[in-house]
Order: structure tokens, then sequence, then C-alpha cells
């Protein structure tokens, strides 16, 4: 599968999620204020919540249930009580498209 677009450059708030699916693939979008783009898989996973409604701090996206805070560059829950990470997908900008493919998925390192 190829990458798809998943929104509009433009469309992205510096230090807001968007939450976007591609292929039934729920995803949180992230401009960090680096303006890097990231994406991450959208459900906290300690419970059934849109990360995307959560608070972007730096370069973490935080749970506003409980407070995990997972990175946007890993994925990995910097904080309990999730302990799982989410997925990271790869983000390719063209022009003002956000492309992402749901089915690449980063190693976590
Ligand atoms: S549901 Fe996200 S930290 Fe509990």
């Amino acid at each position: 599968m190829t990458a798809q677009r998943a929104c509009a450059l433009s469309e992205l708030v510096q230090d807001e999620a968007r939450r976007v699916e591609i292929d039934g693939v729920a995803m949180a979008v992230v401009l960090d204020g680096n303006g890097d783009v990231h994406a991450i898989g959208d459900t906290c996973t300690h419970g059934d919540i849109s990360l995307a409604e959560g608070f972007v701090d730096g370069d973490t996206l935080e749970c506003w249930a409980h407070g995990s805070a997972f990175s946007l560059r890993t994925g990995k829950p910097l904080n309990l009580p999730a302990y799982e990470p989410v997925p990271v997908f790869a983000v390719t900008i063209d022009g003002d498209d956000v492309l992402i493919d749901p089915t690449v998925k980063l190693e976590a390192n």
C-alpha cells in the first residue's frame, strides 16, 4: 500500500493533535513546535480514549483521561498507567499534503 493523504499541512494547528482515519486505522497527527509532523496510533493503550483529544507538550501527546504521555517519536508511554506503546507511522509531506501509509509502522527505539 502506498501513503495516502491524511489532511492538509495548512489545516494542522501547531501543538494540537488532529484525529484522522486511513483505511480504518485511527491516528493522531501532530504538528510539533519544531515544525515536524508526527502520526501515532490514536487509541490510548490504557483505555479506549482518543489521544487526539489530549494535550501536546513538546514531542509528547498526553492522554487526558489518566495522564499517560506518549512519545510522538517512539510511541512509548513515558509514565503510567499506560505501559504498552502505540504505533508510530511514517509521515511524508508533499507540498500541502500530509501523506501517511497506515501499514508502515516505524520501529520504536
Ligand atoms: S485511558 Fe489513557 S491513560 Fe488511561
